[in-house]
């Protein structure tokens, strides 16, 4: 068994400061074999803020892999956002954690889907599909089209929206899922709405060919959020199930909620 941790939108900046030391302890309890961290690292892309995430991540003392969010690009600092929107990014993450990784039998490929130009919203670039495509297919880093391996996309932006939040704003989604499915992708992992959909769309009676595993925010402190968690995800021969921790407002404990459990038969996820 192989066992992953997905944390998103830690918001450091705007963090709830108080249940930091409880998400380690949590993910440290759950001991994973990698940690997935899909953007939102900080509040306002600054250089103290990414170094607070680091520190966290780093504290968890797993191999991990982490790629920028929206708010990962400066809002404020026009200039530095149109000159140099990944400067501060680049200045504090360490390079070549955000492209891919290998855990056992899964393969991780990570695509920046933050945009400049746009506000909240963000972007599945060309290049990137191309990339990834290539690799499914057996021709770039991480190639090789193998049979056993779970390949899975990690990037901050959905990629298909869940109901009630149909807002269109990951330009390039649609035709990209359709090219990355074809080429053997599995399943992606992201983050953005603070909302949870572990297997979106997958029903008893109703399978994907894609896994969209959707876990909501690990430490935002703006008003209104809640349910603060993460996902754990242990892949099994020919499936996966996912946990989601949620925090227990009473005790500042994460508590395992409802496991989801799927299972990939004839190039379709279903749910059992
Ligand atoms: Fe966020
Ligand atoms: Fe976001």
């Amino acid at each position: 068994m192989t066992r992953l941790v997905h944390l998103t939108d830690l918001h450091f900046g705007a963090e709830r400061a108080e249940l930091v030391a409880p998400l380690r302890a949590a993910v440290l309890r759950c001991d994973p074999d990698f940690v997935i961290v899909s953007g939102d690292l900080s509040q306002r892309a600054r250089i103290g803020q990414f170094r607070r995430a680091m520190q966290f991540i780093d504290s968890l003392q797993r191999p991990y892999m982490v790629v920028p969010g929206n708010h990962d690009i400066p809002l404020y600092n026009l200039p530095l956002r149109w000159i140099s929107p990944f400067f501060s990014w680049k200045m504090s993450i360490p390079q070549g954690r955000g492209c891919f990784a290998r855990v056992g039998p899964i393969r991780l490929f990570g695509v920046n889907s933050a945009d400049p130009g746009q506000w909240r919203g963000g972007v599945l670039r060309d290049s990137d599909v191309a990339r990834v495509e290539a690799a499914l297919r057996g021709t770039e880093q991480g190639g090789g089209a193998e049979a056993e391996a779970l390949n899975l996309l990690v990037c901050h932006h959905p990629l298909e929206e869940p109901p009630g939040f149909e807002r269109g704003e990951t330009r390039g989604a649609e035709s990209g899922i359709a090219r990355l499915a074809a080429a053997g992708l599995h399943g992606v992992v992201s983050g953005h709405l603070h909302h949870w959909q572990l297997g979106l769309g997958i029903a008893a009676g109703s399978p994907r060919p894609l896994l969209q595993i959707q876990t909501g925010t690990a430490l935002c402190g703006r008003k209104g959020e809640k349910d603060h968690g993460f996902t754990l995800l242990d892949q099994q021969p020919g499936g996966l199930i996912a946990t989601p921790f949620v925090i227990n407002e009473a005790t500042l404990r994460f508590e395992p909620g409802p496991q989801r459990q799927f299972r990939r038969e004839g190039g379709l996820w279903h749910l059992l």
